[in-house]
């Protein structure tokens, strides 16, 4: 990329778009670039034909590069290593999807995926997509009940687990809650396909459950792929949302694929003959779809896919990973980095990251002490001893792909500031009215002009999908953040402007939390807040009043139940939802018409002093509030 792009890009968007497309083999060409008959409803690439595995995998090996890596795979136990090839994963993903059409998976059902860091979540995607089977994966920290929600709400005939996962050097189970989700499912999921990974015992079910190495490897390494429309679903990511229930996030396969590969290439300046890519992300984000599987596999790079914990068995893993690969280009999240900030420079200063040369940043904002440690500390040895440069990857789950970012070597960045919409995105910074606001001012980030990547809808609820993101100001997209521009016009994204929470790097909404907490008969009402924290960014606080003994401020009684509660929240949403902490309180402070005044919480959960309470139905609430609570932050 050159900077010389952003302006071609603008002249001509579709022109432009249409040149990245290029980048990829279609099987029919496109008709029209974009669709925008019927907004919100686009269309990318309409009347073309495609095949996102064939362009992940086969169309490399057809060029001759099948004995190049794809993936460097580095299991949990020290030593427990593969390197897969792209001829190799070619074989694999031919045989899964031959697997799973055995299974009766045909094109437009769904798959559901639950399973750890292995290579077989990347051939099931793989394998799902090109059979045009849409895949929902489900992170592995989300308990029984999120999955079978996601299950059902997607309509997902079959699923693909393990019978466990290792973590910080011990096995731990995955299919206990896969059984109980299929169980909760009533009668929906037909089969569960099983890949043996610990050896520990699991409970087996004969109508459904069925072991990977007996279904998977019994079949021919040939499959014969379809072309599917351009705006054929390619999977379905849920997210929290505003309210109770999690959004499902589809993304089509043609405009996604060329949305997710050209964002890698610009973004991380891609050379894929010798770079050695690293993405940290878990598969079962939307970060591990677009930036782990289809954008770096589109483009042939080379990369690590690591199973484990950056702490297992010693606090140096990841560096150990770099120094041994040889990685080029690293891609994490700021949690990440503020946590080997606090472990000490000494222990990345231990291994050799020289061949460092791009390092990149995605989940939450990064302050600008992680930035300058992260170019300092890792991205030291490249280059001219600055460090290498640093991109903050600004996007989310429905965007598909980054489109806010620097590009390096053309954009000159700034510490903590995702800078500049990607050429080809229309980014904005507007007031109430929807008005573009003045450089050196703040507002809501928007987005002008769609983008190929961008989401269809929400699974199920076009309706939702409206209201969500295209209703605040009438043909913009509203992401949900409030951002700012500096005097040089330069993007700095604040973080969300509503009740969802960001905990490191991963999205949790306050509404489904407290639902969760109110769904425990004990619990009258709950409210939830993200209050500040040095590692994760936010941390789950919940506000609890209790049923029967609403008022009664025994601290001894209460202190059971706190951790009953963190407990439940984690068996409702999963371990990553388990609030920090969960504090007894008499009464919560609402407005006369009975909203919760979360901003007044935040307060008491950073111990600051109390905002305005003005606008409070009852002005007293907050001093019982300091003076009854019951804290637990074990
Ligand atoms: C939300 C999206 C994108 C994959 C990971 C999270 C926040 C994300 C940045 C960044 C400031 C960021 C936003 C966004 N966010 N990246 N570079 N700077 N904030 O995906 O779960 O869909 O969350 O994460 O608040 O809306 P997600």
């Amino acid at each position: 990329m050159t900077e010389e792009a952003y302006a071609r890009a603008e002249a001509d968007r579709e022109g432009f778009w249409a040149e990245q497309a290029e980048r990829l083999d279609w099987g029919r060409k496109w008709d029209r670039v974009l669709d925008w008959d019927n907004p919100p409803f686009a269309k990318w690439f309409s009347g073309g034909t495609i095949n996102a595995a064939v362009n992940c995998v086969d169309r490399h090996v057809q060029a001759g590069r099948g004995d190049k890596v794809a993936i460097h795979w580095v299991g949990e136990p020290v030593d427990d290593t593969r390197d897969i090839t792209y001829a190799q994963l070619q074989d694999e993903v031919n045989r899964a999807a031959n697997a799973l059409t055995e299974l009766g998976v045909a094109k437009g059902d769904r798959v559901a995926i639950y399973l750890p860091m292995i290579p077989e979540a990347v051939i099931t995607m793989l394998a799902c997509a090109r059979l045009g089977a849409p895949h929902t994966v489900v992170f592995g920290g989300f308990s029984a009940d999120a999955l079978a929600s996601r299950i059902v709400d997607c309509g997902a005939k079959v699923v693909v687990t393990a019978d466990g996962g290792y973590r910080r050097g011990a096995p731990s189970a995955l299919k206990p809650a896969v059984d109980d989700a299929v169980a909760k499912a009533d009668g929906l999921v037909e089969h569960v396909l099983v890949v043996r990974r610990t050896g520990q015992d699991v409970a087996w079910n004969e109508s459904v459950d069925k072991w990977w190495h007996d279904v998977v490897d019994a079949q021919s390494n040939e499959h014969v792929a379809e072309l599917h429309d351009a705006e054929h679903p390619l999977y379905v990511m849920y997210t929290s949302g505003t309210t109770g229930k999690p959004k499902g996030i589809l993304h089509t396969t043609g405009g996604y694929l060329v949305g997710t590969s050209y964002s890698h290439w610009a973004v991380f300046d891609l050379k894929a003959d010798t770079d050695v890519y690293w993405c940290t992300a878990d598969i079962g984000w939307v970060t591990g779809h677009s930036y782990l599987v289809y954008g770096p596999l589109a483009n042939g790079a080379t990369q690590v896919l690591y199973e484990g914990t950056p702490d297992s068995p010693h606090k140096g893993r990841w560096w150990e990973i770099i120094e041994k690969y040889g990685v080029t280009i690293f891609y994490t999240a700021p949690t990440a980095i503020r946590t080997f900030m606090k472990w000490g420079r000494d222990i990345p200063a231990g291994f050799d990251l020289s061949s460092i040369r791009v390092l990149g940043s995605v989940g939450e904002p990064i302050n600008p002490e992680a930035y300058v440690w992260y170019k300092e500390n890792i991205g030291g040895g490249a280059g001219d001893g600055a460090g290498a440069p640093v991109v903050d990857t600004w996007w989310q789950t429905e965007t598909g792909q980054i489109l806010i970012s620097p590009l390096p070597g053309v954009t000159e960045a700034k510490p903590g500031s995702a800078m500049r919409a990607l050429p080809g995105i229309v980014a904005d910074v507007v007031n109430d009215e929807g008005e573009s606001v003045p450089d050196g001012s703040g507002g809501y980030l928007i987005i002008r002009e769609p983008w190929p990547a961008m989401l269809r809808t929400v699974w199920g609820d076009d309706q939702r999908f409206k209201d969500t993101y295209w209703s605040r100001w009438p043909g913009v997209y509203f992401a949900g953040d409030g951002a700012k521009k500096d005097e040089d016009g330069d993007i700095w994204v604040l973080g969300r402007v509503d009740d969802v929470m960001n905990v490191s790097g991963h999205r949790l909404s306050t509404t489904e939390i407290e639902s969760a907490l109110v769904s425990h008969p004990k619990v009258a009402e709950a409210a939830v807040v993200g209050a500040t924290d040095d590692t994760t960014g936010q941390a789950v606080c919940a506000f609890v009043i209790l049923r029967d003994s609403a008022g009664d401020e025994d601290a001894a009684d209460n202190a059971d139940i706190v951790t009953d509660l963190r407990n439940h929240v984690a068996k409702e949403i999963g371990a990553i939802a388990k609030p920090r902490q969960v504090m007894v309180v008499p009464e919560l402070p609402k407005t006369r018409s009975g909203k919760i005044m979360r901003r007044l919480l935040r307060d008491v959960a950073e111990n600051r002093e109390i905002g305005d309470v003005t606008t409070l139905a009852d002005s007293s609430v907050m001093n019982l509030i300091q003076t009854g609570m019951n804290t637990s932050d074990d």
